[in-house]
């Protein structure tokens, strides 16, 4: 047995914990490898709505083990709120959920400089979770990791030590009174004793559970173009939501991964700032908002929406590697009488070969469309390919030629039952 990894291909939201909970019934392991409670995975079972933003979106299967890797940020509160309202809505995480000890963790000064540099000139349009500086951190070799709650001798010094200079930048830069040391040294005292017995090798349990035959299924957060090195820089996350880092976001090496599957939206959107091109500032783009319901899991902000972009996911497939590919929300394309598809970029009067790297330059493009008869039917009951329409079925042939993927999964509703299987 061998590891797959599940990625959002275009800008995050495309109904990834709906299909990771779909596909779970086939895999004993779940881990999520990077991001943080930046991401809201919706699962919906019978009437309930479940949004995940740290926990593996399998939890809500009895029998499947999930695990927090180390490329993920985690901020303490926010799992132990999501795990207290899993376990009031009767699921149950002990014994089958575990975090590694070399992930990092967020600090209530990373969700503050967060939203101070929101505040800024260069407005991402962040989540506000702290996501970005926590990564920082990491990376400046300052982060306070989960493996630093069992020693709390040494977990209160690096708080101190951080809070110092951390309260220096804060007074001095920003003007801000500076936080208390005192009461965060004492909450995360208290968090060590909550979450001491999640605490996990993780590379060694996972590659264990891979050579005793067990399957493992990785689930990203966010979406390609999000991605730090991928994705539309600076407009993205901190981390790296494509398939390469499924590996240093869990310890799984590449020669353990066997398949890549994307999760891709039949049309597009985004929540936050950055460029767009098939974004719809109309009618249009409202409707897609509306049928689609797209507004933010995690912050309720208005998604942005748009066409599908068939260049983007062409591009997203070389970048991951994608295997296969779960289409999602193909439902909230009903009623719409003709669909646009972009099948490449025009800058300055040339069609681009390659998916443009700067900002400024995918500001300025223009979409090459192709127009398609759209339908009318209410697919949301559909149970197989057979059933959808002929002009839906024409739209998934155009869609899957231009971005050269293999579409194996549908899905026309929020709901298990409402996915099926090409
Ligand atoms: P994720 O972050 O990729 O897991 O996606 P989100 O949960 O943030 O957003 C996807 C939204 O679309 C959620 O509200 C899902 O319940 C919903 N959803 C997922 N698949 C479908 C679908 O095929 N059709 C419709 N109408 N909604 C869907
Ligand atoms: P899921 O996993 C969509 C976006 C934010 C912002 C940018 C940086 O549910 O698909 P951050 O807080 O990460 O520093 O914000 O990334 N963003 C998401 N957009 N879905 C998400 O997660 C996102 N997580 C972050 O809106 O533009
Ligand atoms: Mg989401």
């Amino acid at each position: 047995m061998s590891a797959t990894v599940l990625v959002g291909s275009q800008w995050g939201d495309e109904g990834k914990g709906k299909i990771v909970d779909i596909l779970s019934e086939k895999y004993k392991i779940v881990a999520r490898y990077q991001g943080g409670a930046n991401a809201g995975h919706t699962v919906i079972i019978g009437d309930k709505q479940h949004i995940l933003h740290l926990i593996p979106s399998g939890i809500l299967r009895d029998d499947v083990i999930c695990v927090i890797g180390n490329g993920v940020v985690i901020d303490p509160s926010a799992l132990l709120e999501e795990i207290e309202i899993l376990e009031k809505n009767g699921i149950n995480v002990e014994g089958r959920l575990y975090i590694s000890h070399n992930a990092h963790l967020i600090m209530p000064y990373h969700k503050l400089l967060d939203s101070i540099s929101e505040s800024g000139e260069q407005k991402i349009g962040t989540t506000g979770r702290g996501i970005g500086p926590c990564y920082i951190d990491k990376f400046a070799r300052k982060g306070i990791r989960i493996v630093d709650l069992l020693d709390r001798a040494e977990l209160e010094k690096k708080i101190r030590a951080n809070l110092k200079e951390k309260n220096e930048l804060l007074k001095k830069v920003y003007e801000h009174e500076g936080l208390d040391v005192d009461s965060i040294v004492k909450d995360y005292l208290e968090f060590d004793k909550a979450i001491d017995k999640y605490i996990k090798d993780v590379p060694a349990f996972l590659n264990q559970a891979l050579n005793e035959g067990k399957s493992i299924l990785l689930e990203g957060a966010q979406g390609t173009l999000l991605d730090i090195d991928h994705g539309t820089y600076p407009f993205v996350t901190s981390s790296s939501p494509t398939s390469g880092g499924a590996c240093t976001g869990t310890g799984i090496p590449p020669t353990k991964i066997d398949s890549v599957i994307g999760i891709v939206k039949a049309y597009t959107t985004r929540v936050g700032n950055g460029p767009f091109p098939t974004e719809l500032l109309n009618e249009e783009g409202e409707k897609l908002r509306k049928i689609g319901a797209e507004f933010g899991a995690t912050t309720g902000r208005p998604r942005r929406c748009g066409w599908y972009d068939a260049f983007l996911v062409a591009y997203s497939q070389m970048v991951n590697g994608i295997t296969s590919v779960a289409i999602t929300k193909l439902d909230v394309l009903s009623g719409f009488e003709k669909i646009n598809v972009c099948i490449g970029y025009e800058l300055n009067g040339k069609r681009l070969k390659s998916y443009p790297s700067s900002v400024d330059q995918l500001s300025s493009v223009t979409p090459i469309y192709e127009e398609l008869d759209g339908w009318d039917e209410d697919i949301s009951n559909c149970l197989s390919y057979d059933e959808l329409p002929a002009k839906t079925k024409e739209y998934l042939e155009f869609i899957a030629k231009h971005s050269g993927i293999k579409i194996d999964i549908i899905s026309v509703g929020p709901k298990r039952k409402q996915t099926f299987f090409v």
